[in-house]
């Protein structure tokens, strides 16, 4: 964007999510840019914003802005954070108490009252500007776990609108949620939507048991299906729904792209510039303790030393964006992976010859297609992962039916890429013979699994996860009860 709106009006359709999809960047001249902000969210979410006229209500990335940036016509609307309000919401009440104690307690989860009420705070500022954005009746989709209050806060602010909630990131199971101290709060903020979605059934049916137990509601007993069989909870005279619906990536956009000849040829140039490996391995993660970026070097590292795999005919390419840096646990991580890269190029790299090549930097889009062209063997290897958005763009950038996917099971992809070489992350051996499998595959074998990987994230797109999450909200009511109550 290149300049600033401050002329609203309002939007029947309203996103809200902590981030806007651009975050503001102050280049060393003072001069402003603002450039794609991180995360699988923003890259689900753009392409639907695009084609629909809304706005989306989110922070600019950086502290005390109330800018407006300007996207294709988008109303931007930004909700300013202070500093402290970034330390105690973002850092802390979002990425170091409700992250981890989301994603399996991998890093112990703290918790503090002062955090927590800036979260309350912050949401109750966000839930303001949505009310702010939304025209009489519009629909609202807030999004992900830092605004878990906002339905309920909405819905006493504005009774006319239809609010749907996602969580982009796993919900735990109920005997982890329950540590949480303000876990009553936070069912019940959620419950002020009108539908509430998860990716996986799983996540959905844990939510239902804690709408039942600590909020007190009726709710329907039956199994919840895959964008089918919807849950239901009786709150006063609504009935919310409760769903899964795995989301996914502009998948024809990535396919068309990836065929490009610019693309194909920019793939081709990255092997050369390799030394034309026989095997290109590639990860490509926010720098994030989820995602396992250390159990493939792990495993790489031992594969090595066992001579499973040869130093001098591989690569191993891992791009990390920077995330979260001023988090301690993040702080940790980012020094182990850094010192794990460094052992194994000083183990088995060459002077001309490095193993692991290292990026902590985010990747132009165009150039990440091509990597994923170029890639022999995609590891994604996460401990936990709501989805995992990287693992089907490389299944959707493999026209060529070339490539194999090396999948932890413990990511809401896994349920769909059953062709996948999958793994427990938790197994090192196994993750290793999936590689070495992935690495060997035979040629025929590769394609037919290729193939039916890139059925399933064809024919499930962004848009038709958008459209099933958006129709059913639609259909909702006040009046009609459904479901199986129980
Ligand atoms: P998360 O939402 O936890 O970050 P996802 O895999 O669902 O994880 O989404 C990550 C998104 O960010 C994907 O669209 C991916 O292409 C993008 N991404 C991740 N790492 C990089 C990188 N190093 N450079 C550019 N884009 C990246
Ligand atoms: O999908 C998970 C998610 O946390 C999004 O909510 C978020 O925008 C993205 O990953 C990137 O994280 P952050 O906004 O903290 O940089």
């Amino acid at each position: 964007p290149d300049r600033v709106d401050t002329d609203f009006h309002a939007a029947d359709f309203v996103v809200v999510a902590n981030r806007l999809p651009v975050d503001k960047e102050t280049l060393p001249d003072g001069s402003v840019r603002w450039k794609r902000s991180p995360g699988g969210l923003v890259t689900a979410l753009e392409p639907i914003l695009r084609s629909q006229t809304g706005a989306w209500v989110g922070w600019s990335g950086v502290p005390d802005s109330s800018e407006h940036p300007v996207v294709d016509g988008l109303q931007l609307r930004a909700v300013p954070l202070s500093a402290t309000e970034i330390n105690e919401y973002y850092e802390g009440f979002s990425n170091a108490t409700l992250w981890p104690l989301y994603h399996d307690v991998l890093v112990k989860p703290e918790y503090h009252r002062e955090w927590w009420n800036t979260y309350v705070e912050v949401n109750r500022r966000f839930a303001e500007a949505a009310s702010d954005a939304a025209s009489e009746g519009a629909m609202v989709w807030v999004q992900d776990y830092q605004l878990q209050l906002v339905p309920k806060m909405l819905r006493m602010l504005r009774p006319d609108l239809k609010i749907g909630f996602f969580l982009h990131i796993p919900f735990p199971p109920v005997e982890l949620f329950m540590q949480l101290p303000w876990r009553t709060e936070i069912v019940e903020g959620l419950l002020g939507a009108d539908l509430i979605g998860f990716h996986l059934p799983g996540g959905a049916q844990n939510f239902l048991y804690l709408a039942r137990r600590l909020a007190g509601q009726a709710t329907s007993k039956g199994s919840v299906g895959v964008r089918s069989k919807f849950g239901v909870v009786q709150v006063g005279f609504r009935n919310v729904r409760v769903g899964a619906f795995p989301i996914s990536i502009d998948s024809g956009a990535l396919d068309q792209t990836s065929r490009s000849k610019k693309i194909r040829d920019r793939a081709a140039r990255i092997r050369e510039e390799l030394g034309n490996p026989s095997t290109i391995m590639l990860g490509v993660d926010r720098l994030d303790y989820t995602k396992g970026i250390d159990v493939r070097l792990q495993a790489l590292s031992e594969l090595l030393a066992e001579k499973r795999i040869d130093p001098q005919d591989m690569v191993m390419i891992q791009l990390a964006t920077p995330s979260r840096e001023r988090v301690d646990s993040y702080i940790q991580m980012r020094a182990g992976i850094e010192q794990l890269v460094g052992n194994i190029n000083g183990m088995y790299g060459e002077v001309a010859h490095q193993v692991v090549q290292y990026l902590h930097r985010p990747v132009e889009r165009d150039e990440l297609i091509a990597f994923f062209v170029a890639a022999d063997v995609m590891l994604v290897t996460p401990l936990r992962d709501g989805m995992n958005l990287v693992a089907k763009e490389y299944v959707a950038c493999r026209s060529d039916l070339g490539g194999a996917l090396v999948l932890s099971e413990f990511t809401g992809a896994a349920a769909e890429l059953r062709s996948a070489y999958q793994a427990n992350p938790y197994d090192l051996d196994g993750v290793k013979d999936a590689i070495v499998a992935a690495v060997e595959q035979a040629p025929e074998d590769g394609r037919k699994r290729m193939r039916s990987l890139r059925r399933q994230v064809l024919a499930h797109d962004v848009s038709r996860w958008a459209q099933s999450f958006l129709g059913v909200l639609a259909n909702t009511s006040e009046t009609t009860p459904s479901g199986n109550r129980g």
